[in-house]
């Protein structure tokens, strides 16, 4: 049986370390801020935003949610933006995902200051990322790096398994992976023979969006697995994309699913925000 990695004990361990960091910019006269920004009412996003506000009060850092009605233009949604960049208040804006169909999300995250961009998905952050020198890391792939870290597992040399490609997880994951020197391959739904490719990894990190799609056959003995999936199940139940019962008889390390990955988002997010207020306050 593997061990599991608790991620709500680590978020809550590092959200100690932020609380006191918060404290100590509070002594030199700094407030971090954050915004968020919530076009129209998916449930999920609405829960989502309250969890980032809550949080940020619990670590001290003062924050605005900006709920904007359905029928919010582009135009009128860019002007929010700028705004919020030119708001000395803020040192953190955040639009929640996804947006309503009329409003084109790249005009949006291309229109938030890259020196106030916490959830790092502005192109210039991105290539931040790419060449190994970033300001912000996007908040999911830096929590699993906090989390292996947290639990003394090596990268260096070890192969890491990506498998999903979005902007958000799958490709942001494997550069970090990359930066701290795992060899990193990165599958999708075009890979041949998945299962071959995942039985070789040291590491394996699933975003796919599918429910218990990764099963013991797919994984080697001793892998570490970390499961970024979140999806509901017909029963209503929260499930992650590995399928926990088989998975955890093999792996050495798992996350489970909910209580994994999930609460070390919202860290980073704080994070980042914090670093945000040490950049603006810096020049
Ligand atoms: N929607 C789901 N995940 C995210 C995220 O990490 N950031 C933003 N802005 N929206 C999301």
């Amino acid at each position: 049986m593997a061990n599991i990695i608790d991620g709500k004990k680590i978020a809550a361990e590092t959200r100690a370390e932020i609380a006191a960091a918060v404290e100590e910019q509070k002594s030199r006269g700094i407030t971090p801020g954050l915004a968020v920004v919530i076009v129209g009412e998916n449930p999920a996003s609405q829960v989502y935003v309250r969890d980032k506000h809550k949080a940020c009060g619990e670590v001290g850092i003062y924050s605005e949610v900006i709920e904007l009605p359905e029928t919010t233009t582009e135009e009128e949604l860019l002007s929010k933006v700028a705004a919020l960049n030119n708001d000395d208040r803020i040192d953190g804006i955040l639009v929640q995902l996804p947006l309503p169909r009329h409003i084109n999300e790249e005009h949006i995250l291309n229109a938030i200051r890259p020196d106030k961009d916490v959830d790092a998905f502005h192109p210039v952050n991105t290539g931040k990322i790419m060449i190994g020198n970033p300001d912000f890391l996007p908040c999911t792939p830096a929590g699993v790096m906090v989390m292996l870290e947290k639990s003394g597992i090596e990268i260096a040399g070890k192969h890491c398994v990506v498998v999903g490609r979005s902007n958000i997880v799958g490709k942001p994951m494997a550069m970090l992976l990359l930066a701290a020197n795992g060899t990193v391959t990165v599958c999708h739904s075009k890979t041949r023979d998945l299962a071959e490719v995942t039985r070789s990894a040291d590491i394996l990190v699933v975003a796919i969006g599918r429910a218990d799609f990764i099963t013991g056959d797919m994984v080697k003995e001793g892998a570490v697995v970390i499961d970024v999936g979140m999806n509901r199940r017909a029963d209503g139940k929260l499930t992650g994309d590995v399928d926990f019962a088989s998975v955890s008889e093999k792996a050495s390390y798992i996350t489970p699913v909910p209580g994994g990955v999930g609460p070390m988002t919202i860290t980073m997010l704080l994070r980042n925000t914090l670093t945000a207020a040490e950049l603006h306050h810096k020049s």
